[in-house]
């Protein structure tokens, strides 16, 4: 007899959930890539060029090869074909490093590949990889920190395609910067960043015939399967890329690096499974950083703080060979209301690897400038920064000349500021006191751009009342395996102990890259579309198959909800959970597919979409000793609905705790005489731990923005680094009276 079924009476999305995987990760069921072991898996180990610019004249293996247990050592001349990969269309393709391993004998930078050790054991393989001798030709590298642009021609080849290098144009900027009454013209400076997720990147390949198995700490296994088949020559239903959990990426784990082709090279060659796992000090060679920018910010004004015209030029740092793009001026058109405005950009090579997204690539450094000079310009017309922020905020997007989606930046600037107390600020230098401490408060605004990738899921309605849920993408440890079982969850009505989730793995439905925070409004439209389509199945085997308590009616006269199916003129009393309708049927599941197109980069998109938000931030400072601690941060994010607000705080706290490493502590240095990077270890390489956060308050606006999906939904990754560098800036500079335009804030700065 049909019986009811406890149907979830509240929804899933927007609720506090904690994570799914949790229970698995803490107790060590969760498989990261170096987790998976397989029979005669064999460990291979890099060998680093200890030059940056030059070649390699001779390469001496033999005491290598020589050692025992070591099954082959790997160079140019043995490494066999790997082919260059090329950009396909629906974002796929992508590598920010084209260059195949091994491909010429010419050093571009420190660090870069130019052999390769394979072992019986991890050990053997570092041993052989630490005899192998390598005789260069030197030439001096330039890793010149000042920055002047290289002579491109306007229209330049990037990562992801051409761009012109005059991004954006409006009014007569120069003319209205010339005649404004009152005018800012500094230069921001923001060092090399390097990516340092917990997990190091790990490549694990396995061939069987011509079929390629790749388990990869991953931000991206679909375009990394397309990248992959490309370089070996394959279909891409001979390669499989899995990644079931990522110990973080910043964007480092995008698109696949030069040592993925590489394990995949080494495994052809011993006919073994193979295991390439980097050091942390090969962290800071091959796999990426956040590029060096150098920022000309130019504000003309009214006295009253209206804003004339907006100059922002900036100049990146690239690699000899590729063209990952900085976008600093990404969310400069729209920010503000500026009748005149230019941005444009330079590049400047130097012998150092490429450039990658790091989380908020671009816009991130970018509004580190933009912002620090709007709190600049605040502070010479004596006008508060919130206040002329909401002076200037702009009706529509006036860059694309579009409406927002939805824009509440202002009300963002209020929560905030109401909030963290602003209006008991004093604005003179040092005039707050706390303690015995010197308090400096500063604030910024965020935002960061919102968009889907194209997604595909399927999604399974199962007799014992389970939905299972699949897509290709990955949880890099933000919440996404749990963000599809709330969705899952919301549809079939499924409790979240009931939802299977399947994810991290290429040959599931094609799924978004976990990046450009936009993994969960890619899938929620996707997800949505596979359960509506499982529902209809299941309607229609409930309407048709010998069994059903609904045979013989139409299947348009059931209806679905709350995880029941009942006739709609009988309404929910005599409703019948999905897994006995399946049950009575005789059938185990019935699958739904479903599919959502790209909106990222759409020319005819009818609207802005971005999120929204701000930061206030306070420091202690303490000039006897010298020391400066961040003590205080409030953020406000209007990024439409929050679908799990638990993981969405912590993805906002932890943006933070990362600003808090952009504004006082990370940068990469290189050695101007061999080029390597210096602070290549978590020793040197000084980012924000526990000991540095303060609490962090951050509160959620809640208006769902349904141009992006049916939930409302924006992402939440990146925007919290956005800004924030600004806000600890200003609150130095109204602590201390320094003004530092060049991050991180050193102590020396600080000093007289
Ligand atoms: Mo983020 S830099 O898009 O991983």
């Amino acid at each position: 007899m049909p019986s009811m079924q406890d149907p979830q009476t509240v929804s899933p999305i927007g609720r506090d959930t904690p994570r799914i995987d949790g229970p698995r990760k803490v107790s060590g069921q969760a498989q990261y890539t170096s987790d998976f072991h397989f029979p005669g898996m064999l460990y291979a180990m890099p060998v680093c060029a200890t030059i940056a610019n030059g070649k390699i004249v001779r390469l001496d293996t033999s005491a290598a090869e020589k050692m025992p247990g070591v099954r082959a050592i790997l160079h140019r001349e043995n490494i066999g074909k790997i082919f260059r990969s090329t950009v396909q269309p629906n974002f796929e393709g992508i590598c920010e490093e084209r260059r195949p391993p091994f491909e010429d004998d010419i050093i571009r930078y420190y660090g870069q590949y130019i052999a390769l050790a394979v072992a019986d054991t991890f050990e053997t393989a570092k041993a052989a990889a630490d005899a192998v001798h390598a005789t260069y030709s030197k030439e001096k590298p330039n890793v010149e920190t000042h920055l002047e642009a290289d002579d491109d021609s306007d229209l330049v080849l990037t990562s992801f395609g051409p761009r012109h290098r005059l991004d954006s144009h409006r009014g007569d900027p120069d003319a209205a910067f010339a005649s404004a009454p009152v005018k800012l013209d500094q230069t921001y400076v923001t060092p090399s960043e390097t990516h340092n997720p917990m997990e190091t990147h790990a490549t694990t390949a396995i061939w069987e015939g011509s079929t390629l198995t790749l388990y990869d700490s991953s931000q991206g296994v679909v375009n990394y399967r397309s990248v992959l088949a490309q370089m070996f020559g394959l279909p891409n239903e001979n390669v499989r890329v899995i990644a079931k959990f990522v110990g973080s990426g910043f964007g480092d784990k995008l698109f696949p690096w030069t040592h993925c082709p590489l394990a995949a090279a080494a495994a052809r060659q011993v006919g073994r499974p193979v295991r390439l796992v980097l050091s942390r000090k090969m962290m800071f060679f091959g796999v990426g950083h956040r590029p060096r920018t150098q920022q000309r910010v130019r504000i003309g004004a009214t006295p009253e703080g209206k804003l004339l015209s907006l100059q922002h030029d900036y100049i990146y740092q690239r690699s000899i060979l590729d063209a990952h793009h900085e976008d600093c001026g990404e969310a400069t058109p729209f920010t503000d209301s500026v009748p005149n405005l230019r941005v444009t950009f330079g590049r400047a090579q130097r012998n150092i690897g490429a450039g990658a997204d790091m989380r908020g690539p671009g816009a991130v450094p970018g509004m580190y400038a933009t912002e620090a000079a709007m709190n600049e310009l605040a502070f010479q017309l004596k006008i508060d920064p919130v206040k002329l922020r909401l002076m200037n905020e702009p009706k529509i997007d006036e860059g694309l000349k579009l409406p927002f989606s939805s824009r509440h930046l202002a009300e963002c600037l209020q929560l905030g500021a109401e909030k963290f107390g602003w209006a008991k600020r004093t604005p003179a230098v040092g005039s707050m006191k706390r303690d015995g401490m010197t308090l400096g408060w500063g604030m910024a605004g965020c935002t960061w751009l919102a968009a889907r990738f194209g997604a595909a899921a399927n999604l399974q309605l199962r007799d014992d009342g389970s939905v299972r849920v699949a897509c290709a993408t990955q949880d890099i440890g933000t919440g996404t395996y749990t963000i599809l079982a709330q969705l899952a969850s919301e549809k079939t009505g499924a409790p979240l102990d009931k939802v299977e989730v399947a994810l991290g793995d290429s040959s599931l439905p094609d799924g978004p890259i976990s990046g450009g925070s936009m993994a969960t409004g890619s899938v929620v439209p996707a997800v949505f579309s596979a359960a509506d389509s499982a529902i209809s199945s299941l309607l229609m085997v409930a309407a048709t198959t010998p069994g059903s308590p609904f045979v013989g009616r139409k299947p348009d006269e059931l209806a679905f909800e709350k995880g029941t199916v009942f006739i709609k003129a009988d309404g929910r009393a005599k409703c019948v959970p999905f897994g006995e309708v399946l049950q009575h049927t005789k059938l185990r599941l019935v699958t739904g597919a479903g599919r959502a197109d790209s909106t990222f980069g759409d020319p005819k998109a009818k609207f802005s979409t971005h999120s929204f938000g701000c930061h206030f931030a306070e420091v202690t400072w303490e000039p006897e000793i010298a020391r400066l601690r961040v003590s205080r941060v409030v953020t406000v994010i209007d990024a439409g609905r929050i679908i799990n607000p638990l993981a969405g705080r912590n993805q906002i706290q932890g943006a933070v705790v990362m600003g808090i490493g952009m504004a006082l502590l990370e940068h990469t240095s290189y050695d101007p005489q061999n080029g390597a990077p210096i602070n290549s270890s978590m020793a040197d390489y000084i980012v924000a731990v526990n000991a540095d956060v303060p609490p962090i308050e951050v509160h959620f606006l809640d208006f769902p923005d349904k141009v992006l999906n049916e939930v409302g939904a924006r992402g939440i990754g990146e925007i919290g680094l956005a800004g924030i560098a600004a806000a600890i800036t200003d609150a130095v500079r109204h602590a201390t009276g320094v003004r530092v335009r060049e991050l991180p804030v050193k102590i020396e700065d600080l000093l007289d």
